[in-house]
């Protein structure tokens, strides 16, 4: 299996499912996404995606519920670790589209690529190689072609409470944010521009609620906090009855710019 940094989606599959039901985030998302959606099937667009890290489809049926008929132009890769999970993805996203493939998370497999759009949806945090990881998703673009990385920056407030807990363990923070995956396509050559996605979190305040989204973020670092100081770390955003978290970050739209050898 490909290796990843710390969080399983196998074991918090739950939890970021509660995550998601409370949030709008992926309104913000599908409409920031809406020109690269329409170039991908309009016009000349050749319509190949890939989606990285797709998670169980949630997000990607959203996606493609927004394209509409125009989805059927679409020919997707779906690439996930969790192998329960892509399974999922296949079932739920492949009526929409024009025909759908699987290929491994490493991105080994040959004969994948190239595409137009590559969406790897909060899912950079975790790979164990983040250049070599970048590396090979530009090396598979279209030329033209375009890379979407959203992802947590370190002035998030979800990302800054996901560092506190790693700080107060006294433990370096094992995954990369927005900045990092940022300068390392600027690295390697790549243009970088970023737009902003705006969005709250808001979910009824109780302990067990705090601790679900706090084993979404942490998997299993979570047991290395005592309950009541990992519960703690959402006081500062308590409004009545529940946590608010209004806050943004960016999604990395990236372009390889690289002459040709
Ligand atoms: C926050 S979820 C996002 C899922 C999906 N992209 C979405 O938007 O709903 C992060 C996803 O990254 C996947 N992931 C973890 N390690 C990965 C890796 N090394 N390569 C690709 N995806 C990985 C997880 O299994 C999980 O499905």
């Amino acid at each position: 299996m490909t290796e990843s940094t710390g969080v399983d989606y196998a074991e918090v599959g739950n939890d970021f499912a509660f995550f998601i039901r409370h949030t709008n985030e992926s309104r913000a998302q599908v409409t920031a996404l809406l020109p690269a959606m329409s170039a991908l099937v309009d016009g000349c667009g050749q319509g190949r995606m890939l989606d990285f890290g797709c998670g169980d489809g949630t997000f990607g049926l959203r996606f493609l519920e927004a394209l509409g008929a125009s989805a059927s132009r679409i020919g997707l890769t779906l690439a996930e670790p969790v192998g329960d999970h892509l399974d999922r993805a296949v079932g739920r996203l492949a009526p929409l589209v024009k025909s759908i493939a699987v290929t491994n998370s490493d991105l080994e497999q040959s004969g994948i690529g190239p595409f137009d759009l590559i969406l790897a949806n909060h899912c950079l945090y975790y790979v164990a190689d983040p250049s070599e990881t970048v590396g090979r998703l530009l090396d598979l673009l279209a030329p033209g072609g375009v890379l979407i990385a959203p992802m947590l920056d370190r002035g998030n407030a979800l990302a800054r409470i996901w560092q506190t807990a790693f700080d107060i363990v006294d433990q370096p923070f094992p995954f990369v944010l927005a900045e990092d995956i940022e300068a390392l396509a600027r690295f390697l050559g790549a243009d970088v521009s970023r737009e902003v996605i705006a969005y709250t979190i808001d979910f009824p305040d109780r302990p067990a609620a705090r601790l679900s989204i706090l084993r979404f973020l942490l998997g299993d670092y979570l047991k290395a906090l005592d309950a009541h100081t990992a519960r703690s770390l959402f006081d500062a955003h308590t409004q009545g009855d529940r946590v608010v978290l209004a806050t943004t970050y960016p999604h990395l739209v990236i372009w390889q710019c690289r002459s040709e050898a």
